[in-house]
């Protein structure tokens, strides 16, 4: 969703502002500007409806000198993606200058109070009325007082909101707020820097602060930054985050695109994960928060999450049920937060599973679970993340920074993440011995080299995406935790090949799905060798028999499947059935990649899709 960027300093500001949306793309966006102050004291900018690149070419050719600006890339969500509706918004005096990511709720009611006023609106906006309110703040109240004037204004809206505000009189500084909405600030010598996330600011220091919701921060041209708080009251130690990775690491390092790179590093992202976890309580998870009594009295574990994450839940759910023996129920966050009855127990756990750790309808269930008064867990990707930060503890999955906007290489590493939790239920409530532990975590270790096993063999997933050429619809199909491999399966191929796919349990597909079924349509099953295996093997041949053409994930010298099928997609003997949707799931993610390329599509940024999505 947007990204919002900040420089002042003593640098041209336009040029890190451009690299810096470039670094956001990845956020997913329609249109994109800059907005630059000169030392002259005026404001000169460019937007447009598009990529950064186009950006960039209108950037060359205007004036934007200044070392103080602001610039956004704009996902729509009030107004149509046009010239006229991307960021930064001007007030009416063409003097003060805003971007904005979030939704202002209450935009219709200021926008008419505005108006009634005498202000100019020039954009369909919800985003437009802040510099509004802050001319008038500035006019007033706030006279010569830039911070303050951001302050006022924000008491009048609702909603979400990260901003951040330049002004013509004000050629050394830059205002940033945030209220639900992420995003950072960073000190450095040549210059004090905002971004939505750390993104950016890898390649300009290791360092940055981040904001609680209303606090305030002020960046001037000499680097430093002063916040205050809702009150005005100064904040002399905010929290910071330690950017423990290098700035290469989102850079594509001789891949052909970052879904590629991501689905190669998955093996070195679960050792990672893996490292140092086994010890004298089974697995090590410092993380939780809770004591070993507590988490032997867990007597229901609800996971919540979107999309990917969603699909993780499911799996989790298996590994919980089956090593913790305590009941789990898995909720799609959009879902969870309109459900009026939703009933918890006192010793209810809850899991909230986002890789950004900034997703608006997972934040705001796991907000209504602690006000349930649930012990709230999350499983992230991203270190400061809202949802580390507001949970009461936070396992990262330390998978380095995720760019393409679909995920890969966070989806497996969550779900070994929730393994890590089932185990230490498990242990705790007795469930598990720590035999029982060793011998788990032993089969968790030998994901990586299975891993690179199925990367090795990628060239059957680029022959079976031949298949999929010129079709319009698929169905994946799969039993028990299989089915769930099938969903993220027709997830990943829909996000970026635009073409149709549904999942469904294989079981299910005769109350229904065959009705698609006929000549030549594919239908990828998910049948490695597991106790659903001969139910599944049943369910493919139906679809052979109207034709279908089945493309299996089966499991290494499986001659019955092979027999069947017109591609086999193998993956190697896993030790369990828990092992296999870690390792099954490579290919699917590689047979998307391969249909979408086919179809001459950027794999890293989808249509329509954010990475991060800020909005409910
Ligand atoms: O950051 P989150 O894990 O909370 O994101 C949830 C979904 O938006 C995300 O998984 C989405 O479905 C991805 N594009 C999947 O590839």
């Amino acid at each position: 969703m947007c990204g919002v960027v900040g420089y002042v300093g003593s640098k041209q500001a336009a040029d890190w502002l451009l690299d810096g949306l470039s670094t956001l793309e990845y956020r997913g966006y329609d249109s994109a500007g800059v907005q630059v102050v000169s030392q002259s004291g005026n404001l000169h900018g460019v937007k447009c409806a598009g990529r950064v690149a186009t950006l960039r070419e209108r950037a060359s050719v205007a004036n934007l000198n200044g070392t103080c600006g602001i610039g956004h890339t704009r996902w729509a969500t009030h107004g149509a993606p046009t010239d006229r509706n991307a960021h930064p918004h001007l007030d009416c005096t063409g003097r003060i200058a805003v971007v904005h990511n979030g939704i202002i709720e209450n935009f219709q009611d200021l926008r008419r109070e505005l108006m009634a006023a005498g202000h100019h609106l020039r954009s369909d906006t919800d985003s437009e009325v802040v510099p509004h309110l802050i001319e008038d703040a500035l006019a007033g109240p706030a006279a010569g007082d830039l911070a303050r004037a951001v302050r006022n204004a924000c008491e009048r809206l609702e909603g979400a909101w990260a901003l951040a505000v330049v002004c013509a009189d004000f050629p050394n500084m830059l205002v940033c707020t945030r209220k639900g909405s992420p995003l950072v600030v960073a000190s450095t010598e040549d210059g004090a820097y905002a971004a939505s996330d750390v993104m950016p600011l890898a390649n300009v220091t290791s360092t940055v602060m981040q904001l609680n919701d209303y606090d305030v921060a002020t960046l001037s041209a000499d680097g430093s930054v002063s916040i205050v708080d809702r009150d005005g009251v100064v904040i002399d130690h905010p929290s910071t985050i330690t950017i423990d990775w290098d700035a290469s690491a989102a850079t594509l390092g001789g891949h052909p695109d970052f879904m590629a790179k991501e689905i190669s590093e998955q093996p070195e992202a679960i050792e990672r994960l893996l490292s140092g976890r086994l010890g004298e309580h089974g697995v090590e998870l410092d993380e939780l928060s809770l004591t070993r009594d507590e988490l032997a009295a867990v007597d229901r574990v609800v996971i919540i999450a979107c999309g990917t994450s969603y699909h993780v839940g499911l799996v989790a759910k298996c590994a919980i049920e089956r090593w913790a023996r305590v009941p789990v129920s898995v909720e799609y966050a959009s879902e969870f937060n309109y459900n009026q009855e939703y009933l918890v127990t006192d010793h209810t756990m809850c899991v909230v599973i986002t890789q950004s750790g900034e997703t608006a309808d997972t934040l705001a269930a796991a907000r209504r679970m602690r006000g349930m008064g649930c012990n709230v867990f999350a499983i992230t990707n991203v270190i400061g993340s809202t949802a580390a930060r507001e949970a009461d503890g936070a396992l990262y999955i330390q998978a380095g920074p995720e760019v393409a906007v679909a995920s890969t290489k966070a989806y497996t590493a969550q779900m070994v993440a929730s393994y890590l939790l089932a185990m230490r239920l498990g242990f705790a409530n007795g469930h598990m011995t720590r035999e029982e532990v060793g011998r788990r975590f032993a089969q968790l270790e030998t994901i990586p080299d299975l891993m690179r096993e199925v990367l090795s063999r990628r060239w059957q997933d680029k022959q079976a995406s031949r298949l999929f050429r010129d079709k319009h619809s698929s169905l994946f199909l799969g039993r028990n935790v299989s089915s769930t491999t099938a969903y993220e399966g027709a997830l990943k191929l829909k996000e970026i090949s635009y073409q149709h796919a549904e999942a469904y349990p294989a079981g299910e597909m005769k109350h229904g799905p065959i009705a698609l079924l006929e000549p030549g349509f594919p239908v990828v099953a998910v049948v490695p060798a597991d106790h659903v295996h001969d139910k599944t093997v049943s369910n493919i041949q139906e679809c052979i028999a109207r034709g279908a053409v089945v493309i299996a994930v089966a499991t290494d010298g499986d001659e019955r499947v092979a027999k069947l099928c017109q591609e086999v997609l193998w993956i190697p003997q896993c030790a369990d059935e828990l092992i296999v949707p870690v390792v099954a799931v490579l290919h699917l993610q590689l047979l998307a990649r391969y249909v979408a390329r086919d179809r001459g599509f950027d794999v890293d940024k989808p249509r329509n899709l954010a990475k991060s999505v800020t909005v409910e």
